[in-house]
């Protein structure tokens, strides 16, 4: 179906990377978009590159939110903001998980309470999740980032059942690396950043991620677009790693 037989979306995470270039490809398709995130500066740029409606407002703040969807009837949720603490459990602090947990999935979990019944009530809507190969696979990364992102696969899953027997759709956008600024936002913005995880390597761009997403809302009302992984082509996931007692990880 054409994009625009939906009017209304809300895309979360908007002031940067994927959710930047979603709210510019559903602008562009002819929606009303809604653009969340706490950078008012970035956001007011994007509207005036896009006409999207900017909201600077923290995704974890509840009340904002759900008075939010109280005045939209949102067509299209994108549920895009994300962050990450670099690390292992072991170096862990409390307040880098309860961030995660807040922003990555209690946040996800709100949203969709607010939108889905009314969307299962018009019979018309569409629950984006990005989640990350982190909530697929087990690498050497952060393990709070890696448990949110499983839920919000397995969330994800359960939205299908809550919502059968009405046309509502539901997409689970599970990316690779892709070369946005969220290296920058975790590890710092530093040239060793960038060569760490940018320079040189081939990378799917945001605007990749965001022909995925157009790609599951176009489809047929009679076709689910369910779960879309999408890597680069030099990335793939797994390994096996067996250690003798004493031995380090590397
Ligand atoms: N890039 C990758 O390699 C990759 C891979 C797999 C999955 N992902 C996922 O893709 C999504 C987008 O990531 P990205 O790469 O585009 O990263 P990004 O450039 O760092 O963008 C993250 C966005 O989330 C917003 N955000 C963070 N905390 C927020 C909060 N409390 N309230 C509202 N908005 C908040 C940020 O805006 P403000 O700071 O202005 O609030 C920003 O717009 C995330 O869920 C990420 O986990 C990315």
């Amino acid at each position: 179906m054409p994009l625009s037989d939906y009017q209304t979306a809300l895309v979360t995470g908007a002031s940067s990377g994927i959710g930047a270039a979603t709210v510019e490809r559903l602008c562009a398709a002819g929606l009303q978009v809604h653009a969340l995130a706490r950078s008012a500066p970035q956001l007011q740029q994007l509207a005036e590159r896009t006409g999207c409606i900017p909201h600077a407002i923290d995704v974890t703040d509840l009340p904002a939110v759900t008075a939010l969807t109280q005045e939209v009837a949102f067509d299209i949720v994108v549920n895009n903001a994300g962050v990450d603490r670099p690390g292992s459990l072991l170096a862990a602090d409390a307040d880098g998980i309860d961030l995660l947990i807040d922003v990555n999935l209690r946040a996800v979990l709100q949203l969709c309470r607010l939108t889905l019944p009314g969307m299962v009530q018009r019979d018309r809507g569409h629950i984006v999740n990005i989640s990350s190969i982190a909530g697929a696979y087990h690498f050497g990364g952060n393990s709070t980032y890696h448990a949110t992102k499983a839920a919000v696969h397995m969330l994800l899953r359960q939205l299908r059942i809550d919502a059968l027997g009405r046309r509502v759709r539901v997409t689970e956008i599970c990316p690779g690396r892709v070369a946005t600024d969220i290296f920058a936002h975790v590890h710092g913005d530093s040239t060793d950043t960038q060569a760490r995880f940018v320079e040189g390597f081939e990378l799917p761009q945001a605007g990749d991620i965001a022909d995925a997403i157009a790609f599951a809302i176009q489809a047929p009302i009679a076709v689910n677009v369910g779960l879309i992984e999408l890597m680069p082509t030099l990335q793939v996931p797994g390994g096996l790693t067996t250690l003798r007692p004493g031995d380090v990880a590397r």
